[in-house]
């Protein structure tokens, strides 16, 4: 029996906020959903933006008031996600004080708040970005030292933030490893590669790889992540005491580029060959998860392969 609690979730309009916003709402939470619509959509919100446990504030985190406002409104506020951010590396390169600004300051000011006022678990949504162009693999969280020099200021914002709720001792920050599933807009500068496969594969196009396509992600399904945040807030069946600290959360699985590429090719009847252009800038080359630190902790390990993960994607019905 999970105990009903009122949670905000920032950027509730994105692929992964609107996820984890119907897991909360299924499981009979109240949720408090924020969101400036810079990369979400509201058609991420069809199914929940009604519920009458559901109530959507179109503001932006840089709002100074935002933290008191969501205070005043919901007193009984008690579990915060913090998923707004920008999240495009790519993007962070060319506006490194914006990202900076969003994806650090703005974040901070609302851990800090969150933490004033008393809520008991806060769980950011951190980045595998943050241990830039590591040589160890798989990477664990230890591997992280303050010399490390992230790729992009993407990376450096969310490794900011993370060593500071680490070093406070307060919530948890998950470095999530590639998120990929349904509602990731393939459209958008800013999408996952799985999603931008998919689109390609379906409409016959060659797919495009950037680099030699040597370079590796470990790719973890959109409802694992979901899971994830449930039990790093501490209401899960499973899990009813809110994790402190950093953790990775991937599948341990590595995939290179290429890989994936063909297997996508394969399902999706695609026989194009693919096209090579160059590496893009900040990219990271290997990617990893060590996973123990979360399993040992949540007993909790990721549940779908990538080839399912994959079969679901493509049968999406708003896919
Ligand atoms: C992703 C996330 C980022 C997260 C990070 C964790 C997205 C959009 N970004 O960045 O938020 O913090 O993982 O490590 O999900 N690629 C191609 N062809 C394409 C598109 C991409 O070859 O058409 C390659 C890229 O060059 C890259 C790899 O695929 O090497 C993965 O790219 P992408 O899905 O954009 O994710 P990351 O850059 O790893």
């Amino acid at each position: 029996m999970v105990q009903e609690k009122t949670c905000v979730v920032t950027g509730c309009a994105g692929f992964v906020g609107s996820h984890l916003c119907e897991a909360l709402l299924r499981d009979g939470h109240h949720v408090v959903g924020v969101d400036n619509f810079f990369s979400g959509y509201r058609k991420n919100m069809k199914s929940f933006l009604t519920h009458p446990r559901f109530v959507f504030y179109e503001k932006d985190i840089r709002d100074k008031e935002l933290v008191s406002f969501l205070f005043r409104e919901h007193p009984f506020l008690s579990v915060f996600f913090h998923l707004a951010a920008i999240v495009s590396v790519p993007y962070s390169l060319s506006h490194a004080q914006e990202t900076l600004d969003v994806n650090y300051s703005s974040s901070l000011q609302l851990y800090e708040g969150a933490m004033r006022n008393g809520v008991g678990s806060f769980v950011f949504a951190g980045s595998a970005a943050e241990y830039g162009d590591t040589k160890t693999l798989p990477v664990a969280e230890d591997d992280l030292t303050d010399d490390v020099r992230q790729s992009s200021p993407y990376g450096r914002a969310k490794y900011l933030l993370s060593h500071h709720i680490e070093s406070t001792n307060f919530g948890s920050s998950l470095r999530f490893f590639n998120i990929y599933g349904p509602r990731q807009d393939p459209s958008s500068p800013y999408s996952g590669v799985i999603s931008k496969f998919i689109d390609m594969g379906r409409s016959g196009d060659a797919l495009t790889i950037f680099g030699d396509g040597r370079q590796t992600r470990d790719f973890i399904y959109v409802q694992d992540v979901v899971q994830a945040y449930l039990r790093a807030a501490g209401i899960s069946k499973e899990e009813q005491q809110p994790l402190k600290g950093v953790y990775n959360v991937g599948t341990g699985r590595e995939n290179s580029i290429c890989s994936l590429a063909e297997l996508i090719k394969s399902m999706t009847g695609n026989s194009r060959q693919c096209v090579f252009l160059p590496e893009r800038q900040g990219d990271i080359r290997y990617s990893v998860a060590n996973v123990s630190k979360f399993k040992n902790s949540t007993h909790f390990l990721p549940e779908v392969p990538l080839r399912q993960g994959l079969q679901d994607l493509l049968n999406w019905p708003e896919a």
